[in-house]
């Protein structure tokens, strides 16, 4: 049967059920490797972490619908994470998550018809004193404006069809 996770990924995860004395402490760490791999916490790949680690699937379940941060299915070239938490709700942050909904096509969760954005809500990024904040794929775009938000769009379309 061929195998959902990547040589690469399976030589980390293994390397982490080394490192951590309690593999159950490697699970957030688990879960990212399955994230970078597949861009969203695909089920098949993740039981196939969890045997690895020799842990139940459950508790890879549980961690994953805890931290929001990882998507649950398939998701844009970039992925688009609006803070919805208090400080960057005082900001003005959903008047930009309607304008994304808007100018995307899309609501939370969907993704564009051609694949390139995906619009998600999460919790706090950690960044409140540049709030409103967005997390796309890697980078962090602060103190965000209506003005910006359209700019940061006109550019990674730009950059989709660019490469
Ligand atoms: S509340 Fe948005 S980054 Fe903290």
């Amino acid at each position: 049967m061929a195998s959902h996770l990547s040589d690469s990924s399976i030589k980390e995860i293994k390397r982490l059920r080394e490192i951590y004395p309690n593999r159950r402490s490697a699970i957030l760490m688990v879960l990212h490797v399955v994230n970078s791999q597949c861009g969203y916490l695909e089920k098949e790949a993740m039981k196939e972490a969890s045997a690895i680690m020799e842990l139940p699937y459950i508790d890879f379940e549980q961690a994953a619908s805890f931290y929001t941060l990882f998507p649950d299915k398939p998701v844009g070239k970039f992925h688009i994470q609006v803070c919805r938490t208090l400080a960057c709700q005082v900001r003005g942050a959903e008047s930009l998550t309607e304008m994304l909904k808007e100018r995307l096509g899309i609501e939370i969760g969907g993704v564009t018809k051609d694949g390139i954005f995906s619009l998600a809500e999460v919790e706090c990024l950690g960044s409140c004193g540049t709030a409103p904040v967005m997390q796309i794929n890697e980078d962090y775009y602060e103190n965000l404006t209506r003005a910006r938000v359209d700019e940061i769009l006109t550019d990674l379309r730009s950059k989709a069809k660019h490469g």
